[in-house]
């Protein structure tokens, strides 16, 4: 396995997948975690991950952040990345400053050789940069592998103890080759073989269920999501009647998500499968609110308030768990760094009330949602649950401008009917990442069968996306689109006027609130 060691980077939880994307296990670990504890997981190399701190600047007396020293003695290959290149450049004895001219975004990388680590990649290659710190002299013993046009040590390496250090990110896809460097490092530098899957992961995760929950219960939220749906069944698998698996009926859902819950759901988990009418309480308690954040935040707090009530009627069920994703946490501001902007508080991760009186238990917080649909499939489930577009907590509360109410619910949930029954039909369901509508709450003035009508504005949403972090408009075909507008604006009597948001994320997200 590959351990990486965290000091704080946007990218580390993306580090971690491009090594999982090679077939390499992996685990992330705190900068400061004791050395005994990565000992023990008898790694084959270590990362040292990018971080926001300098080494070259004491701040305000704060002590930077570095590794056990003992971490250098363990003989294992290492590979720092920006902030980790400058680590093993300090701790080793060269120099780190503060760099005359900083370089963020691309960069050209000239190699002067490879060492192993640039085997099978072109002399002169585009790299992410976003360094204001630069490594200016190097430790004992350590050549220079490449320098750009402000870093002359922008790779370094000493080839015989098998240390390497990049001022760039090879992680992120803007730099040219970089899962190839991080390739050779996995596999030619520390001699790892490419066997590991998902669901190998699935064994690794079940031991840490079990060790975090102990003789305990849980209560696993469905949604209705893909991501639940897994995380109900991979704790189902971890610790079987300890679960009590709870779908709330918020009244702000897909038509016949009770039934298909119960259709997916009732087998596997029995007499403890809890299913419960909350509309009422949802409704009321989101009257008046028009605010996004607020409906959120009111979302979140009632369900944790049903869970509580649940959790405080039946014994030892102490923990929550959710199917949070890894863009859940970083969007959410919750990153392990702590410095990542709130861009959304998503209902399962930020929107839960800090008392909350159960522990929760996130057992694939760190994966991305391809490889939850990866995991799922190791599972057991097939395309009906893998397959779903992404749908979320908050349900069509945040799919309506102003004010949450059962009509307007209505009017998007029959919208919603028309769109993926038609997204189906023209079998380019499986072909978009969502497609969905948006009810805008202003009127516009149209004619129907003679006479005036002053009604709803109807938007469809439709997006192209890998992992929900960025995703482009949709472009379906325009008899698509007009077959949708057809059949919604007669269809749906409250809307007259459908139109299509041509925006991709960023700058937009892809819902609208
Ligand atoms: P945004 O709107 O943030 O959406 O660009 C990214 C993806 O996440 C889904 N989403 C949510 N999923 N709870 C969830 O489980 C939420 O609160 C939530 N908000 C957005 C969204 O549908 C898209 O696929």
């Amino acid at each position: 396995m590959i351990a990486i060691l965290d000091f704080g980077s946007q990218y580390t939880q993306l580090l971690a997948r491009r090594v999982r994307e090679l077939k390499c296990y992996c685990e992330i670990f705190p900068y400061s975690a004791p050395l005994d504890q990565i000992r023990k997981k008898s790694p084959s190399g270590i990362i040292f991950s990018g971080g926001p701190d300098s080494v070259a600047a004491e701040v305000n007396g704060k002590e930077m952040p570095l590794p056990h020293p003992g971490i250098f003695m363990l003989g294992v290959p290492i590979l720092g990345i920006c902030y980790g290149h400058q680590v093993l450049a300090k701790v080793l004895g060269g120099k780190v400053r503060r760099a005359g001219a900083r370089e963020f975004g691309l960069s050209k990388l000239s190699l002067i050789r490879s060492a192993g680590l640039f085997d099978g990649i072109k002399p002169r290659l585009d790299v992410w940069m976003s360094h204001g710190d630069e490594v200016a002299a190097l430790p004992f013993g350590f050549v220079a592998l490449g320098s750009s046009e402000n870093a002359p040590f922008a790779a370094i390496a000493n080839p015989a103890k098998k240390l390497y250090g990049l001022q760039f990110h090879p992680e992120v896809t803007h730099t040219e080759s970089g899962s190839m460097i991080l390739k050779n490092f996995v596999f030619d530098v520390c001699g790892i073989t490419a066997d590991w899957h998902m669901k190998d992961w699935i064994g690794v995760a079940c031991k840490e269920i079990q060790k975090e929950v102990g003789p305990y219960r849980v209560l696993v939220a469905l949604s209705g999501g893909v991501d639940s749906a897994v995380v109900a069944r991979l704790i189902h698998k971890a610790i079987g009647k300890q679960v009590l698996a709870v779908f709330v009926d918020t009244g702000l859902l897909k038509r016949g998500e009770t039934e298909r819950i119960r259709r997916l759901f009732g087998k596997l988990f029995e007499d403890s499968l809890m299913v419960i009418d909350a509309k009422g309480r949802f409704f009321t308690a989101l009257k008046g609110i028009a605010d996004p954040e607020e409906k959120r935040r009111v979302i979140g707090f009632l369900f944790a308030r049903i869970f509580e009530e649940i959790s405080a009627s039946q014994k030892g069920l102490l923990f929550l768990a959710q199917g949070t994703l890894y863009p859940d946490v970083i969007e959410s501001g919750k990153s392990v760094s702590g410095k990542a902007h709130i861009i959304k508080t998503h209902h399962n991760v930020g929107g839960l009330p800090k008392d909350l009186k159960m522990r929760l238990l996130e057992p694939v917080r760190n994966l991305f949602k391809d490889e939850v649909r990866e995991l799922g499939l190791d599972l057991g489930f097939g395309d009906e649950v893998l397959r779903r577009h992404p749908f979320p907590g908050p349900g069509f509360a945040v799919r309506l401008i102003g004010e949450v109410t059962p009509d307007r619910v209505d009017v998007l949930r029959r919208a919603d009917v028309v769109i993926e029954e038609e997204i189906r039909r023209a079998g380019f369901y499986d072909r978009i990442w969502q497609i969905f509508p948006v009810l805008l709450g202003i009127q516009t003035v149209g004619v129907m069968g003679d006479m005036r009508s002053y009604k709803e504005v109807l938007a469809l949403r439709a997006v192209e996306s890998l992992d929900g972090m960025t995703a482009d408009w949709s472009k379906i075909p325009h008899e698509l689109l007009a077959t949708i507008s057809r059949r919604i604006v007669n269809e749906v009597p409250e809307v007259s006027r459908v139109v299509y948001d041509i925006t991709s994320k960023p700058p937009a997200t892809i819902e609208w609130e």
